[in-house]
């Protein structure tokens, strides 16, 4: 499917220009014909955007082969890992060229731990001093979901027949590497040894050593690290351990971007804001007054009702408790559970409930991954053609592993991360350390909601205060040819941004606004706004 295809006129379904509306009475209502002018009006507002040569209305087959790669590698090993862009499956037109395999997390000769990569050189030749680091979360789930579905250069997300060009592919942006981590995740080899995340970012600092042995031009760059949603412990570690570990690796760390992440608890991310939003997006959680207001109870008597308005404030007024639905834990008491009766109760009314895009309604979406649901004949990266052309191994690859990747060290039983949330641990040091340090979050996404990380980033101190000392104001988040497209505010070294539209996935969702964020993050741009 081509994106022109989104935009694909529907006729049989709209009003003609004038319509009888009833008895006795003649009105003028906006017909087909304003209608389709509106669509067209769009079309010319995205190819002003993309630029007139980049509209994917042109067929893939009429394209250019790619251009010259802009970086290439000298040691005879990288050859092994190469990926011809014209032989992709199923992708039909030249993706450019690429580098992907497994590579160890240690130079030791028994090393069985092996994480997968797919290692993309930037598209522009100005653009390739820098390398951007790219993992999902999870735990457990393949950065190749980001890749395909999200920020890559092929693009193949929910809905499309087949793979198209990726306009707003962050390798336009910088060279980029997406990798498969930790151990236990999608191809990646080897038994899980990790209880917590310094554990997880040692294991990355190793991967990235050996990584840049074979592909050695690489060494030196300025260093980007960037995910979402459980990445938002991920990513905060892996770029501390790198900050507190600076002998290590040849590359120069410079900031960080998470997107939707896990930045704290369940309760202050699920549990608090869950009533707010559901009022907020009051037409796609249409819920009967009964249970309106069972869910007000339970808001009241567990301390989320007044809790954003109390205590997330600008400055903060000290540490923000956990509410007492916690019963002076870090999790709700049963009774306690607002979230899922939430999600339990709008999957009853709109059976494709989306808790990753709450505007999703029938029909299904099909995704080539199988993810978030398993529509389909075939997941892309479990086909053999497909592990061969990427020096994959022959496995049972799956977007989310449905085994633990943290173990008890000492009994080798599966256990939750031990690390410590990354607001009250390791993100303020990161912070502190980094040029520049993005976080962002969808306002349509119910998995994590948006003013759960609000809550989240006022209890954080960094850089000598807690919290944003001034507000987050409205409509500072702003698009060309689109105009204000969210919030964002930047103080202290931390710029955050809440994207109109967005589910969980950002890149996937609104890739426009991702891209420039990202284009932010490696210094393209002076902020994260394009008007
Ligand atoms: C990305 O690069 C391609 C190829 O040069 C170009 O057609 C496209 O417009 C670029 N996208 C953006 C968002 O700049
Ligand atoms: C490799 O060998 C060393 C030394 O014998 C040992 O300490 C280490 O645990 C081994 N590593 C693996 C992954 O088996
Ligand atoms: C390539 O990158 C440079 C520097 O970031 C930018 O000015 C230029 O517009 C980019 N070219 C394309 C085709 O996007
Ligand atoms: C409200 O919650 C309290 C305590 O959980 C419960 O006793 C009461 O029955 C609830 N009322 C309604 C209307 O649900
Ligand atoms: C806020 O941070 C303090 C200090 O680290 C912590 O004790 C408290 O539980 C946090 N509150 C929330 C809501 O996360
Ligand atoms: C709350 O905590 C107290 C003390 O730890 C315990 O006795 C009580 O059962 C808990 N209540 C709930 C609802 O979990
Ligand atoms: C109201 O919604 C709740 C939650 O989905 C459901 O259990 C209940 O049956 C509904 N009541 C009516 C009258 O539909
Ligand atoms: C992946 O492929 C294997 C082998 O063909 C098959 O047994 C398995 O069910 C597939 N898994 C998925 C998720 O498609
Ligand atoms: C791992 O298991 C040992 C032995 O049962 C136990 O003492 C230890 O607390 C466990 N560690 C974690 C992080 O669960």
């Amino acid at each position: 499917m081509r994106l022109s295809s989104l935009f694909a006129f529907a006729s049989a379904a709209l009003l003609p220009a004038f319509v009888n509306a009833g008895a006795g009475t003649s009105s003028h209502f906006a017909g087909m014909d304003e209608a389709v002018e509106i669509q067209k009006e769009s079309i010319e507002r995205l190819k002003d955007f993309l630029g007139p040569n980049s509209f994917p209305g042109s067929s893939n087959e009429k394209r250019a082969a790619a251009p010259p790669p802009t970086i290439e590698f000298k040691n005879p090993k990288a050859q092994e890992f190469f990926v011809d862009g014209t032989k992709i499956p199923d992708v039909n037109f030249d993706a450019g060229p690429s580098w992907s395999g497994l590579m160890p997390i240690s130079g030791a000769k028994n090393e069985t731990r092996k994480l997968f990569f797919w290692f993309w050189p930037t598209n522009n030749a100005s653009n390739g001093n820098e390398l951007l680091f790219w993992t999902n979360g999870g735990p457990g789930c393949s950065s190749l979901e980001g890749f395909l579905q999200e920020n890559g250069p092929i693009s193949w997300s929910w809905g499309q027949a087949e793979p198209t060009p990726n306009p707003w592919s962050w390798t336009n942006l910088s060279h980029v590497l997406w990798v498969e981590q930790p151990v236990g995740t999608g191809f990646s080899q080897g038994t899980p040894s990790i209880e917590n995340d310094d554990e997880l970012a040692a294991q990355v600092m190793g991967f990235l050593e050996q990584f840049l042995e074979v592909f050695s031009e690489l060494k030196g760059k300025d260093f980007y690290v960037s995910g979402e949603s459980y990445a938002g412990f991920y990513v905060p570690y892996i770029a501390n351990w790198i900050y507190e570990h600076p002998e290590g690796l040849d590359l120069h760390l410079k900031g960080i971007s998470i997107a939707d992440p896990s930045l704290s608890y369940g309760v202050v991310q699920q549990e608090i804001p869950a009533l707010r939003f559901v009022q907020a997006n009051q037409n796609l959680f249409p819920f009967n007054s009964s249970f309106m207001a069972e869910l007000q109870n339970i808001s009241d008597s567990c301390g989320y009702t007044d809790y954003l308005d109390k205590f997330v404030t600008f400055p903060p007024n000290g540490m923000l408790p956990l509410p007492i639905g916690t019963n002076g834990t870090f999790s709700v008491t049963p009774d306690c559970r607002i979230h899922s009766p939430i999600q339990r109760a709008v999957t009853t009314l709109n059976p494709v409930f989306d808790v990753y895009r709450v505007s999703d309604t029938w029909p299904n979406l099909w995704s080539v991954l199988g993810f978030p649901r398993s529509t389909q004949e075939f997941v892309y990266f479990n086909r053999t053609d497909v592990q061969d052309a990427i020096h994959a191994p022959h496995i049972n690859w799956m977007a989310c592993t449905d085994t633990n990747v943290y173990v008890n060290t000492t009994t080798g039983r599966p256990i939750n991360d031990q690390s410590i949330p990354s607001t009250l641990s390791v993100l303020p040091n990161v912070i502190e350390k980094s040029e520049r340090t993005i976080i962002v979050h969808g306002l349509a996404d119910f998995i994590l909601v948006a003013e759960g990380t609000r809550i989240a980033i006022q209890n954080m101190t960094w850089g000598g205060k807690q919290g944003f000392q001034t507000p987050i104001e409205p409509e500072t988040f702003r698009l060309k040819d689109m105009g204000v497209f969210g919030n964002e505010h930047t103080e202290r070294g931390l710029t955050f941004v809440e994207f109109f539209y967005s589910g969980h996935m950002t890149p996937q969702f609104v890739p426009w606004a991702a891209f420039s964020t990202i284009s932010f993050l490696l210094g393209r741009q002076p902020t994260v706004n394009t008007a």
